[in-house]
C-alpha cells in the first residue's frame, strides 16, 4: 500500500509514520505534502528519500475549491492508497474528502468525540478533566467526526499546563498513529486502544 502524508509543520507524526513503514509492514510512504512552504517536516521527509510537494494555501485566498483541486493534482500522480493527515491544519471540504473517501485518516489531540476543533488541551484542563488523549479517525465531511480507529489516553496531572499536556499526548500520538496505520493498511478496522 502507498501512503501519502499531509503536514503543515514539524511533522513529528509524519516521521514516526514514515519510520514505522519498514520490513513486513504492508505500506510504504509515497509522498509528504505540506500546505506551508518550508515546513520543518519537508526536510525530514527529504532526508528519508520520500518525495515531497508543497501546495501553498495562501495562493488560493478565499478559493477553497481551487486549493483542494491543486492538492488533488499534486497528490494523485503518486497514486496513494491511503492518505494520513498528520498535523495538517486546513479544514477540508466534501469536494476533497469524497475524492479519498474510505482511505483518509486523521489524528486529533483529544479523546473524540470530546473537544473537536482547536485548543483541545486548554479546554480539557479548563473543564477539570482527569484524563486526555488522542484519536485517529477516518475523515468524513464532519470536522473531526468519522469512525474512530484508535485512541490513547494519558492522565492529567495537577499543575499541568496546555504545553505539558500537549507533550504528554504527542508521545502517545507517536505510538497510536503507526499502530492504527498498520492495521488499516492490512484492511483491519478494529479500533486500537492504548493507555
Ligand atoms: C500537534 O499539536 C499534534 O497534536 C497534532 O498536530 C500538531 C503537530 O503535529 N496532531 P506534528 O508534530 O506536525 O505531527
Amino acid at each position: 500500500k502507498r501512503v501519502a502524508i499531509l503536514i503543515s509543520g514539524g511533522g513529528s507524526n509524519m516521521v514516526t509514520l514514515a519510520d514505522s513503514m519498514v520490513g513486513d509492514h504492508p505500506a510504504r510512504p509515497c509522498l509528504v505534502l505540506s500546505n506551508v512552504p518550508g515546513a520543518g517536516g519537508l526536510a525530514k521527509a527529504e532526508a528519508r528519500g520520500i518525495p515531497t510537494a508543497v501546495v501553498d494555501h495562501r495562493g488560493f485566498k478565499g478559493d477553497r475549491e481551487g486549493f483542494e483541486k491543486a492538492l488533488v493534482s499534486a497528490i494523485d500522480p503518486h497514486v496513494p492508497d491511503i492518505l494520513c493527515l498528520a498535523g495538517f491544519m486546513r479544514i477540508l471540504t466534501p469536494l476533497f474528502i469524497t475524492h479519498y473517501v474510505g482511505k483518509m485518516l486523521n489524528i486529533h489531540p483529544s479523546l473524540l468525540p470530546k473537544y473537536k476543533g482547536l485548543n483541545t488541551h486548554a479546554r480539557a484542563l479548563e473543564a477539570g478533566d482527569t484524563e486526555a488523549g488522542c484519536s485517529v479517525h477516518e475523515v468524513t465531511a464532519e470536522l473531526d467526526g468519522g469512525p474512530i480507529l484508535g485512541q490513547a489516553r494519558v492522565p492529567i496531572r495537577p499543575g499541568d499546563t496546555p504545553d505539558r499536556l500537549a507533550a504528554r499526548v504527542l508521545e502517545q500520538e507517536h505510538r497510536l498513529y503507526p499502530a492504527v496505520l498498520r492495521r488499516f493498511a492490512a484492511g483491519d478496522r478494529t479500533p486500537v486502544h492504548l493507555s
